[in-house]
């Protein structure tokens, strides 16, 4: 990122609405959503089990639709691109964690973070040394041939972190990246987190019920009755 992209707007969120409808009941869990992030910039998004929280970093992410409102990240409007092109966007412009770590169990640390890149393209050899680079950023280049079986918890979101980076996206999904962890992880975690977004000039989005990791963002909304207010934990 050149330093005259970092602080431009990277999403930008416009009137942004979800409806679920089971039976003959209909859950308006986003009621018109509006916000911005600044390249390079964390934001926090914190709310009550159900509130949404997921729903909104899914569609972001390319993941689910929308009913109705704009997403667009740096210039693609993610509503209006087609499947081969989404599926892209996916791989490439977005680095998601999840709050359960999905690795491939049947693949080291290190083959879990290099696969995407070699998957996208990127030569083995290329792909291998930036996972070692990010492997060693988490501070795990003494786990490279572990399998995530004999890894901590703690241990597996941060190989979960250096993977959401290997293909250099543009923007990092973190859903409850440490809602499993006991605090003493979650901390660790969190760190790192934060510190590999901004090594590499990330913009992060991070949806979690821990105080601690929600206040360390550059910006903190609160995700209540479908809409986002500013500031988190009131
Ligand atoms: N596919 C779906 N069909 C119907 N309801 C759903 C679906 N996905 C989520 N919901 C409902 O939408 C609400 C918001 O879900 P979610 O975004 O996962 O909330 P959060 O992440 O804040 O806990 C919940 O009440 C959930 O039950
Ligand atoms: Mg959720």
């Amino acid at each position: 990122m050149s330093e005259s992209e970092h602080g431009s707007v990277l999403v930008q969120v416009r009137d942004l609405i979800k409806t679920y409808t089971s039976g003959t009941e209909t859950l308006h869990i986003l009621q018109g959503i509006g916000f911005e992030i600044k390249r390079g910039s964390s934001v926090s998004v914190t709310g009550e089990s159900g509130s949404g929280k997921s729903t909104l970093l899914n569609i972001l992410g390319g993941l689910d639709c929308a009913d109705s409102g704009s997403v667009m990240v740096g210039d693609a409007e993610i509503a209006g691109l087609s499947e081969s092109a989404l599926s892209v966007y996916r791989s490439r412009r977005v680095g998601f964690i999840f709050q359960f770590h999905y690795l491939l169990k049947d693949f080291t640390a290190l083959e879990n973070v290099m696969l995407p890149a070699y998957i996208a393209g990127v030569k083995k050899k290329d792909a291998l040394e930036k996972a070692r680079l990010l492997l060693k950023d988490v501070r795990l280049e003494d786990r490279l041939q572990h399998y995530p079986s004999q890894l901590s918890g703690g241990e597996r979101q941060r190989v979960a972190i250096a993977r959401s980076l290997v293909n250099d996206p543009d923007l990092i999904l973190a859903d409850e990246p440490t809602g499993n962890l006991d605090s003493q992880n979650c901390a660790l975690v969190a760190e790192l987190l934060y510190a590999g977004a901004e090594k590499w000039g990330k913009t992060l989005m991070v949806v979690t019920h821990d105080r601690g990791v929600a206040e360390r963002a550059d910006v903190r909304y609160t995700l209540t009755g479908g809409v986002l207010e500013t500031g988190g934990f009131k």
